[in-house]
């Protein structure tokens, strides 16, 4: 009779986030993919509003002032000291290279205090992993679609550490072309959540705005069956936005129409990748993914063919350090240990592309 398998040692792992406008500290405990999240402390910097947009050098001092009790906290609340900790986790890009900067020096240095290795993690690469801490099927293999602030990637994930990246924009993020979208129908920096606010008073049939880079004759292999591209979108509300005699009567209308072309492209773009991969499940991430509008779509066009869809809580949605803590433990349990030469880059590839 052979002996039971050994189960994996669990493992405790800082991760700290600083790659843009919020300083975030987490401690998440487990092994393979039974992981709990022990702490979670978001400081979201609100000063950037004043600007309208991320300012790179108020970021890094904010992450300066706070990184400090944002990971005293987030240990306190897990009940842990980092003697206690097996590796600290650090997003080391992509991101605004100052701010990065702040969270991979602070990380370092506690570890090197502490006695505990160092793992850098790619700041999407955590995006990828954060649904997994609220939904245990939402594992590999899957498809995933990450939407966020600077980023909107199509991913088949064949096992965690091995992605096919399918498609990606050619040109604004999905979350940065509802922030433009927003600051041209006048709400404030960041947009997104008040742009589908604004699109759920909207009447659908007013205004029929374009639907980018999605045609029905492409096929797979076409450059354009994945990608996407929203600055025509984003010209097109320009457009309507000028054209309206009466912007505040319209503004709604656009919002809608401007949301459901993205949601749409961004859904039909989803469901090609799910069948030419034959995968039985979809991920969401990034900021985006709070979007209620997309998740429903997605939802009625992939779960009658069988496929479940997986979005993250708003707190895991967008920036987070839980995220990067638990792709941490990944790249830890794969044997990843950063030294001190570990430095902060704007932009980074990333790991594990097939
Ligand atoms: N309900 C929503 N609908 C649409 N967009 C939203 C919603 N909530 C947040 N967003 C958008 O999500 C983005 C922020 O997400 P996130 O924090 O993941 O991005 P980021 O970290 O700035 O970018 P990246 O991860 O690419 O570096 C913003 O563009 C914001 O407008
Ligand atoms: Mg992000």
């Amino acid at each position: 009779m052979s002996a039971p398998a050994a189960a994996s040692p669990r493992c405790r792992v800082l991760g700290i986030e600083t790659s843009c406008d919020e300083t975030s500290a987490a401690v998440v405990e487990g092994a393979g993919d039974d992981v709990t999240l022990r702490s979670l402390v978001i400081l979201s910097q609100d000063v950037h509003r004043l600007f309208g947009g991320v300012v790179p050098e108020i970021a890094s001092r904010a992450h300066l002032a706070s990184i400090e009790p944002v990971v005293a906290r987030a240990l306190a609340d897990a009940g842990l000291t980092l003697a206690e900790l097996d590796a600290v986790a650090v997003t080391h890009g992509p991101g605004l290279v100052g701010a990065l900067l702040v969270g991979v020096s602070y990380g370092k240095a506690i570890a090197f205090g502490a006695g505990v290795p160092v793992v850098g993690v790619h700041h999407m690469e955590g995006h990828l992993f954060a649904t997994a801490l609220e939904h245990a099927d939402a594992v590999p293999p899957f498809t995933a679609l990450l939407v966020s602030g600077g980023h909107t990637l199509l991913l088949d994930v064949e096992a965690w550490g091995r992605y096919r990246l399918l498609g990606a924009t050619r040109d604004d993020a999905a979350g940065e072309a509802f922030d433009k979208v927003a600051k041209l129908l006048g709400l404030p920096y960041p947009g997104g959540r008040l742009v589908e606010q604004l699109a759920r008073e909207g009447n659908p049939a007013r205004y029929r705005l374009p639907r980018p880079m999605l045609r029905g004759n492409q096929r797979p292999g076409d450059d354009d069956y994945f990608d996407v591209s929203f600055s025509g979108l984003k010209t097109a509300v320009l457009g309507a936005v000028k054209a309206a005699p009466d912007l505040g009567a319209a503004k709604a209308h656009i919002a809608r129409a401007f949301q459901d072309a993205l949601v749409e492209t961004l859904v039909e773009k989803t469901v090609r990748a799910v069948r030419l991969h034959d995968r039985d499940r979809v991920v969401l991430g990034g900021g985006v993914a709070c979007n209620q509008a997309l998740a429903s779509a997605m939802r009625s066009r992939l779960e009658p063919r069988g496929v479940r869809v997986f979005t993250p809580s708003p707190r895991l949605a967008t920036d987070n350090a839980a995220m990067i803590a638990r792709a941490g433990l990944f790249r830890f349990e794969q044997g990843e240990r950063a030294g001190l030469e570990l430095n902060a880059y704007a932009s980074l590839r990333m790991p594990g592309l097939v």
